[in-house]
């Protein structure tokens, strides 16, 4: 394995616009640390393993949520519907909206950890956090799903810069 200082890569342009060709769904990642409560949209999200449930996130080591996450060692990672996009929005601040007003839209509970849900999400899985790795700006953490919630609907998708509702 290579040390990233030994390799040449693209530039950060053309690797955002590579990435603008992924079509992906579109999540919220909710953590509550304390009476804290903040969260981020998100589209670097993957399953990675069923048997033990397992799934990733990568979240930037800046975002307001990042600390949080790490000290709570536990998440929520709810899945948009089309007809969330107003709550991507705010919890990617693209609605100007400060961070304490994330949760004034949406209908929240909770599962087994604490962290929020929301009820209407086409799934919400309720995360222990097991591992993280740090590459690049972001960190790789690595969720334990220790309970889910189903809902339905169409999903949300981010392509080129844009929301896209599937029919
Ligand atoms: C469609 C979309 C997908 C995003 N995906 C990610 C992601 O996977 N990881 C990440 O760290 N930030 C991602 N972001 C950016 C965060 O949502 C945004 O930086 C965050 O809300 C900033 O929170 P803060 O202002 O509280 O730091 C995405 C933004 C959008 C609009």
């Amino acid at each position: 394995m290579k040390d990233t200082d030994e390799l040449k890569g693209i530039s950060e342009e053309s690797f955002k616009q590579g990435m603008r060709q992924f079509a992906a769904a579109v999540n919220v990642i909710t953590v509550k640390y304390g009476d804290i409560q903040d969260g981020l949209t998100a589209t670097a999200v993957c399953s990675v393993s069923a048997l033990p449930p397992q799934l990733l996130i990568c979240v930037h080591q800046e975002a307001s949520a990042h600390e949080q996450l790490l000290k709570s060692g536990k998440f929520g990672l709810n899945v948009l519907s089309s007809k969330q996009e107003s709550i991507a929005k705010r919890f990617a601040g693209i609605d100007n909206s400060k961070r304490e007003e994330r949760y004034d839209i949406g209908h929240w509970t909770q599962l087994t950890t604490g962290s929020p849900i929301l009820v209407d999400a086409l799934v919400g899985f309720d995360c222990e956090i097991i591992n993280s790795v740090t590459a690049g700006t972001h960190s790789i953490i690595i969720g334990h799903i220790v309970d889910v919630r189903y809902g339905d609907g169409t999903p949300l998708v981010y392509k080129d810069g844009k929301f896209i509702k599937l029919k």
